[in-house]
């Protein structure tokens, strides 16, 4: 992996330093309308480098990943006379770095981008590692490329206007990646809490939870194997956040992968043994800071049939990440719907549903 990412409480000096040493003509920064109000103000007053660039700003929100916003990307790219010597600043939300990256990896065959992550979300997961894409006929991330970043800049002082939600559910990536490193990461994660988050500890947590990532994806960056490891929760997390749109009550996407990976760590415990004391501290974590999700077992076979869906299955069976213990990864296990029906009522135990 030879993207550079910055952990930093000046961003402003990070972004400048960065321009002046790659000899940048012309800058453009991509954002959307909420980012463009709460955090593009700042940034643009304490940079200097920055004065110039040309701003472009999408609609906000995961609809707006779409082709219309792309095309309306490349039209400024190219009114503006964007060279493949122009540098493309990406600064919102995992919509942003996911949408700007597709642009940087397809606009005259590729431009420089760098990553600018204004959520904790985007932080610890979208804007590292090289996915991009949109959303298509209604599907979510159908079209992409794997593009690193050239630089990812990293501050928890863009998260000052966050909502507590957003950062819980950021928070929820990291405690994935603490079970998939081991236990020493995983323990500092599990005794934090984030509703009472501090900038500078959070910085260097995320710095810790990034290297994770980090390591995984320099080690598999087109995810034919081990970068699997980094679906745990998600085969689950995703049906919960299906079933909650689709039943008009959404979820936050950390929320659902923080109780999917209760329910994958229950099947991890029904198949592989993964210790049931670990299991019950990892559970309880997550019903104190997120809650319970609720739903019946009426529910049962339509998440089993979403989970039937999930685009990360290689067959008609359904595919997980488990682990045998904190940091002991499993890749590529299948398992069957009785297995799937017993996790889900264990869960709904564990919630105290
Ligand atoms: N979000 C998981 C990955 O980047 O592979």
């Amino acid at each position: 992996m030879s993207q550079k990412i910055y952990f930093t409480n000046s961003p402003a000096r990070i972004i400048d330093e960065y321009i002046n040493d790659s000899g940048t003509p012309k800058t453009f920064i991509l954002t959307d309308e909420n980012t463009a109000k709460c955090v593009l103000p700042h940034i643009l007053s304490e940079s200097r480098q920055l004065r110039d660039a040309e701003v472009i700003t999408v609609k906000a929100g995961d609809i707006n990943k779409n082709l219309d916003s792309l095309s309306y990307i490349w039209e400024r790219l190219q009114n503006g006379g964007a060279t493949r010597r122009s540098l493309l600043i990406n600064l919102g939300g995992g919509m942003i770095t996911d949408m700007g990256g597709f642009a940087g990896a397809t606009f005259k065959r590729g431009l420089r981008f760098v990553n600018m992550p204004t959520t904790l979300l985007s932080a610890v997961d979208a804007a590292v590692g090289g996915k991009t894409g949109i959303n298509f006929n209604g599907l979510k991330n159908e079209v992409g490329a794997f593009k690193e970043a050239d630089a990812v800049i990293i501050s928890t002082t863009f998260f000052n206007t966050l909502p507590l939600e957003e950062l819980k559910s950021g928070y929820a990536e990291m405690l994935k990646h603490g079970l998939i490193d081991g236990k020493e990461a995983y323990r500092r994660l599990i005794s934090y809490n984030i509703e009472s988050a501090d900038w500078d500890n959070l910085l260097d947590m995320l710095e810790e939870s990034v290297n994770v990532k980090r390591r995984i994806v320099t080690e598999d960056p087109f995810e034919h194997g081990i970068r699997r490891a980094l679906n745990l929760g998600h085969t689950i997390g995703h049906a919960f956040e299906s079933h909650s749109m689709k039943h008009n009550s959404p979820i936050p996407h950390g929320y659902a992968v923080a109780w999917g990976c209760v329910t994958e760590l229950i099947l991890s415990r029904l198949l592989l043994g993964f210790p049931g004391e670990e299991l019950h501290r990892f559970a309880d974590y997550v019903h104190d800071t997120y809650g319970p999700f609720v739903f019946t077992c009426e529910d049962y076979p339509e998440l089993i049939e979403l989970m039937h869906h999930d685009k990360k299955n290689m067959s008609s069976e359904i595919n997980f990440t488990l682990l045998k213990d904190v940091g002991e990864i499993e890749i590529d296990h299948t398992c069957s719907e009785d297995d799937i029906k017993s996790a889900l009522d264990i869960f709904r135990d564990l919630m105290h549903i």
